[in-house]
Formats: structure tokens, sequence, C-alpha cells
């Protein structure tokens, strides 16, 4: 794809008549953040220090290897800052749950000593697969979503368990290897995404003509609809939105070495609507044109969105940071209902944003906070070893002004102490319940309870970086739960890891973190069995086999293997026929609610 490719091809935008531009400004919200109740000299010492916060933290950062010794000094200091009687309250009700698990613990050893499948990793990957029917058999088409250059998006159904969903065709064209190689770029890159601002993949097709991706529906729409709907947002909104995008990108940009390159309102969808703030969930979509970035080498391929478009990547010569630019147009954008850099066609665009002159004096920024303001400066700034980085971008002063995160990490002490009894005491009994958690997990990221689980994750989740460390894991329970010794405490982490790290990397991922925290009990209701159930059953002959379960564990056709999955099968399959009836999935599958 060229400069503004998609503008010229989807029309969305026209640039003589730019979109967001709306001449009646009445409908415009009143923004709760009132500059002139501030005083100037206050926000600039805010900024100023997150600026010097940011430059303190490098340094910070650059000696912290040989830091481990402090740590335990560090925890100690923690551990006397957190609020007593909320431990103790906690503590009370927590000794019912030790005992409780203490008992539990002792069966699961047991159990545990007598288990052998232990080298069968699992992990969302497995569960997202090229799948070799016609995807017109599996899913009802309900309307189309979108079009792009290469394809079509349509709203369908899933016919065999009426789940929503959306896909994506891309039409396969003759000699066109490269678009292959996006294609399979996307689904790959989509495949290794875990978080909850980026959207699912569930499964793909390969077509005699495309290919298609089956992904999460986000039912609220694009977030251009809704700019161009509303004209612009208040900041509180504005704020939540791009907390979560910049969340996103920092997981991205730091977590899996990804660059978008094609960020712009069109690709930001709104998941669902909070019914009691207004508020946006929001997801991520299209990276058809994201890469996975060299270590230190930049890019130099043009591609993106023309108002959206770094100066550097015109330029040919970029890194992660032209996402950020991105993020400061669609900010100002959010904020005025205007484009920064406008101009009747591309040409003029593009060399307004090779000077990267904006206007902030323009209405209705005389009402907007001088912090909403800098993060837009800091964001389209011209040296991109200047602009703010997304990690850097989520501790701005604009978000600690108006309590963004809060909203963020918003549950419940009642649901905070369970979520970590299940965290502690998580410990599937055999590599069926583990894969059926997996795809459960993976299947309802709407679910209202894993929503929660995900607050959680980011309260423990302090980098942001979307995966859990041993030392964020150890502080978050330091935090939120009452144990007397370092050493017990240190013992509840190791457990964790040994049973949640499923793929053993060292950190615990969001959907890892839920399979584990989800109360089991969700395995009562019949529908969410027969679901798990059947994707066992590829051929739905209501019993899961041996070649199934090669299939789904995706192992080779050696010896080993099939003892190992055999060994499973006759755990499971009392009548002895040699498969697993729904009947006998069902009983084992109750047996994991602790
Ligand atoms: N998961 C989804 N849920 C709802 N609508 C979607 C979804 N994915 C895409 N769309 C709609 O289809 C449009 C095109 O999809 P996208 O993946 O951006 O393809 P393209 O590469 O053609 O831009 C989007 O801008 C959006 O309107
Ligand atoms: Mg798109």
């Amino acid at each position: 794809m060229g400069i503004c490719d998609s503008v010229n091809s989807k029309s969305n935008i026209s640039y003589s008549n730019t979109s967001f531009e709306k001449e009646d400004t009445s409908i415009r919200k009143e923004t709760k953040v009132n500059s002139t109740d501030i005083s100037n000299e206050k926000i600039r010492r805010n900024i100023n220090n997150h600026r010097k916060s940011i430059e303190k933290r490098n340094q910070i950062e650059k000696t912290q290897v040989s830091q481990s010794a402090n740590l335990k000094k560090k925890r100690k200091k923690n551990s006397i800052t957190i609020d007593k009687i909320n431990k103790e309250k906690r503590a009370r009700t927590l000794e019912f749950n030790e005992l409780e698990n203490e008992k539990k613990e002792r069966e699961l050893k047991e159990e545990d000593e007598k288990n052998n499948e232990n080298d069968l990793g699992i992990n969302t990957k497995l569960i997202i697969n090229c799948n070799n029917k016609n995807p017109k058999d599996q899913y009802k088409i309900i309307k189309k979503l979108g079009k792009g250059a290469y394809g079509t998006v349509w709203k369908v159904r899933n016919i065999k368990t009426g789940l929503l969903r959306a896909m994506k065709r891309i039409t396969k064209m003759r000699n066109n290897i490269n678009k292959l190689n996006d294609i399979l770029n996307e689904i790959e890159i989509l495949k290794n995404m875990d978080h909850p601002n980026i959207v699912k993949i569930f499964e793909f097709f390969i077509e005699a003509d495309g290919y298609y991706i089956i992904t999460e529906y986000c039912h609220g729409g694009e977030l251009f609809k809704a700019i161009k709907s509303k004209g612009y947002f208040s900041e509180d909104m504005a704020a939540n939105i791009m907390y979560q995008v910049f969340n996103a990108m920092n997981y991205c940009h730091n977590t899996n070495k990804v660059i978008h390159r094609d960020l712009k309102p069109e690709n930001i969808m709104i998941e669902s609507i909070d019914p009691e703030t207004g508020y946006y969930n929001i997801k991520i979509i299209d990276f058809g044109t994201a890469k996975i970035r060299q270590s230190d080498k930049s890019e130099n391929k043009v591609l993106g969105s023309c108002y959206y478009i770094a100066p550097e990547v015109l330029n040919k010569k970029y890194n992660e940071k032209c996402d950020i630019w991105s993020c400061g147009v669609i900010l100002y954008i959010l904020l005025c209902g205007n484009v920064p850099f406008n101009g009747r066609d591309e040409r003029e665009i593009t060399q307004k944003i090779k000077l990267g002159k904006f206007d902030l004096n323009r209405k209705p920024f005389d009402n907007i906070s001088e912090e909403a303001k800098d993060l837009i400066k800091q964001c389209l700034e011209m040296n991109v070893n200047k602009r703010i980085s997304a990690k850097e971008a989520l501790e701005h002063p604009w978000f600690t002004l108006l309590k963004t995160k809060e909203y963020f990490i918003n549950v419940n002490e009642y649901f905070m102490n369970k979520t970590i009894n299940n965290l502690i005491m998580y410990k599937p009994k055999n590599k069926l319940q583990q894969l059926a958690l997996t795809y459960l997990v993976h299947n309802f990221p709407d679910l209202n309870e894993i929503k929660n689980i995900n607050k959680i994750f980011l309260m423990f989740n302090t980098s942001d970086n979307g995966k859990l460390s041993r030392e964020e894991t150890y502080q978050g329970l330091l935090k939120y739960l009452n144990y007397s010794s370092e050493e017990e405490l240190e013992q509840k982490v190791n457990k964790i890891f040994k049973n949640i790290d499923n793929d053993n990397n060292g950190f615990i991922e969001c959907e890892e973190f839920s399979r584990a925290a989800l109360d089991k009990r969700i395995f009562l209701d019949e529908n969410v069995l027969k679901f798990t159930f059947d994707f066992m059953d590829k051929d739905g002959s209501g019993e899961i086999s041996l070649s199934e379960l090669k299939e789904v564990f995706g192992v080779k056709d050696d010896k080993e293997s099939e003892k190992l999955l055999k060994e499973i099968i006759d755990k499971i399959d009392k009548d002895g026929n040699g498969e697993i009836s729904i009947k006998e999935y069902s009983d084992m599958m109750k047996n994991i609610i602790i």
C-alpha cells in the first residue's frame, strides 16, 4: 500500500470536506476539567515533575540490574505502608479459605504424584487453528461491516455455537505473493496477542476464493463513526479511550516488538459501552500492515493513512514511535473534532506534517487542560528520540489529573479475595481440563467475570507491559493479601508460577491469569461443557477419540505422544470403549471445581 492508500481507496475521509470538521459547535460536550481553575504554575510544575520522573526512571532502570539485594528492603517498606485495618479484615475472610485450601493442597499433591501428563504444553496458540472446512458452512453472514482495498469484513454467527464473530475475507489475487505474506503476517501477529485492548483471533480458513480470518466482533462499531456523530469528546472520555490505546501500544511495542503502522479511528473499534459511565471498551484491529520489529533496525516502507502518518515515515526511516505520532493525531481529533494537519490533497497534508506545526489555540482548546495539550505536544514531537513512548504516556500527568487508571482497576474486595484465592489454588487435574479452560477463556473475552479479572491483572501488572513477573505477583499478593512471613509469600508465588505459567516463559500472561482466576463453577453449566466438548469432538460424533486429541494437542504421530494421550483417555473413559463420551467428559470437568 502506498501513502494514503486507505484514504483514497475507502474514501472514508475526503480531503476537501474533512469528516471531522463540524460547523455546529453546540453539540460539544463540556469538559469536566476547566483549565482556568488550575493555576498555570501548578501545571507547569506537574509536567516538569513528570519529565523529571521519566529521566529519573530511565536512570533507575539502568542501575536496576544490581538491585536484587535491595528488594527485601523495598518489600519490608511496602508491607508497613499497607493499610492495617484492611489487612485484618481480609485476614478474617481468608482464614477460612486457608484451612480449606490446606486440605485441598494435600489432596492435590497426592494426585500430582500419580500424574504423568507433564509434557503436553498448553498455550492459546494451540487453539487458534487453520480450519480445513468451508467457512460458509460454519458461519452465517449477518451483514457487511466494512470493505477495504483487498477484502471485506462481515458480522457472522457461528452456526454451531451461535456466537457472533467478525469474518474478514482477503481476496486471493493472482501472482500476489506479497498479499499472501501480509495475511499470514496478520494471522501470526494476532495469534501472539494476548491483551484486553487488542482484538482476538479465533480461527482462519484458506479457501480457493480467499483467506478468512475469524475475530472477536466489536458491537459498537468504529471510533471513527463515534467521532463523526459526536463531534468531539469530553476530556474524561478522551482520556479513557487514549489510556486503552496507549496500553495496547505499550504491549505491542515493548512486549511483542510489533509496530502497528496504521493506527487511526477506523482501526479502533468500540467493543462495548459501559452503561453506567458511557465509557467505551476499545479494541485495536487491522494488523494487516503491522510489522515485527527487528531490534534497532529502522523501517523504510511507507504505509499508513495520510492524516495519521508520522513525518519520519514519509522520510522512510522510522521505528515504533510512528504509532505514537498517530496517537497524538487521534487525541487531537478526539478533543477538538478536527485533524491537526489538513489540506486539500495528499501533497498539502504531507507538507504540513513535515513542518510539524499544529494549532492548539483554536476552539475548544481554550477550555482544555494544559496537561492534555502537553500530551498532544509530546506525541506530535518531530524528534523521534524526544517523542514520548507508550509507557511514558501511560504515566503522563493528564491521566493522573483525570484519575483515568482508577476506572480500570476498580473491583470490590470480595471479588479481589475470591480471585486471589482461585489463583493460589489453581491446579487443573489433567490436560483436558487445562485445554477446556484455555478454549473457554479465549472465546469469551466479553464475559463480565473475565473483564473484572483483567482489572486485577492490571492492578498487579504495575509495569503495564501485559505480563506478570514474579516480582509483580509477589508485590500484588503482599498488597492485597495478609501473610505474615516473606517465606510463605515466596512459596505462594512459586506455586502460582508452577501451576499457572503453562508455557513456562517465566511470566503470567493475561489469559493464563484469567484461566486460573475464573470461578470454575462455570463448568456446572451444560452449555459451557458442551461448548468445550465440541471443540475437542472435531467430527461431531459425540465422542472424543485418540486421533481427535492428537489433532487438538497438535502432537506428532510418534509412539511417546500416543502413549501419553492414551493414558489421558484411559483415566476418563469409564466404560472402556477407548473414547470419551460427553457424560464421561462432564464428570471429569466437574471435578475441576475446588
Ligand atoms: N472485529 C470487528 N468488529 C466489527 N467491525 C469490524 C471488525 N473488524 C473490522 N471491522 C470493520 O471492517 C473495517 C475493515 O476492517 P480492517 O480489518 O480494518 O480491514 P482493512 O485492512 O481492509 O482496513 C473496519 O474499519 C471496521 O469497520
Ligand atoms: Mg483497517
